[in-house]
Parts: structure tokens; sequence; C-alpha cells
């Protein structure tokens, strides 16, 4: 029997077709919370969202582009009215398909990195903040990296700095929510084993962070999500403007 901490609770959950989004989702709802999934993937927001209601959970897919503006003030919208409140939003879409150098990065590479990391977490804040704002309570928690804190792992420049921006949004949002109970965190993650972190990796490079990671092995996306869920927990309500750090002692390493 597992801990019905977010009974009653609503939340939207991007990203959650797949990776550390749909372990997040599955926990969320494991635990009680009714779950709707944001994605552009359509077939893996309903297999999870399907997955989970035959569990005995709640969940919704919601397909919505967040770097569209109107789009994602709609499903937010659609979302909260399916409980009447909106408690918790957790923003793990994003990303990037592959490796790329600063001088060999498109101009239009890098202006889509910054819209679906990034763009979509101020549309995201703007449009669920007011609704949690209307019940004195909300948890926004999002995913950026370890990309955005240090310089140790090759990482292209544009997915670097959308996760820096992140964590900048984070601290600012989180300043201007506290009044309203709002909390407003980050989790940044390293070399995580979901299916777009090992699409991106060659076996070399895996290989080499599990040989110099001080854990010996990559960061499963369960590990990942349980740090995103304790900051979306009622117990986590002093913890603000925050970056949990998730990468197995990675920043330490020489
Ligand atoms: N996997 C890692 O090693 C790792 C490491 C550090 C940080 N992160 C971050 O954690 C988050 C989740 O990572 P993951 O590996 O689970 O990723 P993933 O690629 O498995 O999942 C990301 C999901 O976001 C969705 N998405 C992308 N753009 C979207 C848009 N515009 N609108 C709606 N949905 C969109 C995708 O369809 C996909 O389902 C990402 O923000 C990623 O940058 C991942």
């Amino acid at each position: 029997m597992s801990n019905k901490d977010f009974e009653g609770q609503n939340a939207i959950v991007t990203g959650g077709a797949t990776g550390i989004g749909e372990s997040t989702a599955r926990i969320l709802a494991d635990r009680g919370a009714t779950v709707t999934i944001f994605d552009i993937n359509q077939e893996g927001a309903e297999r999870v969202s399907s997955s989970i209601n035959e569990n005995g959970g709640k969940a919704f897919p919601s397909i919505t582009d967040l770097t569209n503006w109107e789009a994602t003030e709609k499903a937010v919208k659609e979302a909260k009215s399916r409980e009447n409140r909106l408690d918790v939003v957790v923003h793990s879409a994003g990303g990037f398909p592959k490796y790329v150098s600063l001088l060999d990065c498109p101009v239009e590479t890098w202006e889509g990195i910054l819209n679906s990391n990034l763009k979509s977490m101020f549309y995201l804040l703007k449009a669920a903040a007011p609704l949690m704002i209307e019940n004195k309570y909300g948890r926004f928690v999002s995913l950026s990296s370890m990309a955005a804190r240090s310089g140790t792992n090759p990482n292209p420049p544009h997915y670097t700095a959308a996760k820096g921006g992140v964590l900048a949004l984070t601290r600012q949002a989180a300043l201007e929510l506290g009044k309203y109970n709002i909390t407003v965190n980050a989790v940044a993650p390293a070399n995580v084993n979901s299916p777009r972190g090992l699409a991106n990796r060659t076996e070399e490079r895996i290989a080499h962070i599990e040989s110099t990671s001080p854990m010996r092995r990559l960061c499963e996306p369960d590990e990942i999500a349980s740090a995103v869920v304790f900051l979306c927990s009622k117990e986590a309500g002093y913890v603000t403007g925050a970056t949990l750090d998730v990468n197995g002692g990675a920043t330490m390493a020489p």
C-alpha cells in the first residue's frame, strides 16, 4: 500500500510521455494525485495515461505544444477544470536532440531549444500561477541539468543556456510567488538512463560516465522523479528558489 499524500491534489506533468516526466507522473498518480500529461508525443502521453488508469490512478493526456502560448494557456485551464484546483506543475518537457558545438549551432536550432526548454517554462508559470494563487497553494518544479551547473560535461551551448535560464527564472518566480504560498524549484540531473539520454550518448561515452562517476553508474529516471516529487510535497513547503542537484556526485568528480 503506497502513501496517498497527494490525494485530492491536481497535477500537470509536462514531458510525461517518457523518461523522467513519465516516472514523475506515475509516482504522483500512485500517491493519489490526478495527473494531466502534457506532451507533443501523442502515442506516449496516451500510453502512460492509460497505464496509470489501468493501475487505479487518474490520468489524462493533453497533446500540447508548450512553445505555443495560446495552446499552453488553454490546456492549463482545461487541466485545472477537472478538479477545480491546480496544486502541482512539473516541467520535464525539453532536452536536446544531438550535440552541436557553439560555432556549428544553426540559429534556428538555438531558438528551438531555448523555446522548448525555457520559453515553455515562462508560458507554464504565466498560465498556472494565477490558478494556484486562487487557492493560495502551489508547487512548481522544473527540470534543469548539470549542464547549467558545471562545465565538466561536453554540452551544447543552446541547451546549457536554456537550462541556466531555467535556474534564473526559478529563483525570480520563487521571489514573486512566495507570498502566495507557491514554491518554485528546480532539479538538476546528470546522465539519466532515459530513452533520450541513451540516444544522445555513444557506448564509449556511457562507459566513460560510468567509470568516472562517483556512483559508477547512470541515474535511473525514478531517482530523479523521487527528488522532483519531494519538492512537490507539502513537506517541502519552506524550500523555494532552490536547485536540487541529483547527479551522483558528478560535479565533484575530477
Ligand atoms: N536524460 C538526461 O540525462 C537528462 C539530464 C539532465 C536534464 N534532463 C532534463 O530532464 C527533462 C526530461 O528528460 P528526459 O531524458 O526524460 O527527456 P525525454 O526526451 O525522454 O522526454 C522529454 C519529453 O518532452 C516532450 N517535449 C519536447 N518538446 C515539447 C514541447 N514543445 N511541448 C510538449 N512536449 C515536449 C517530448 O515529446 C518528450 O516526451 C528534460 O528537460 C531534460 O533536458 C535530462
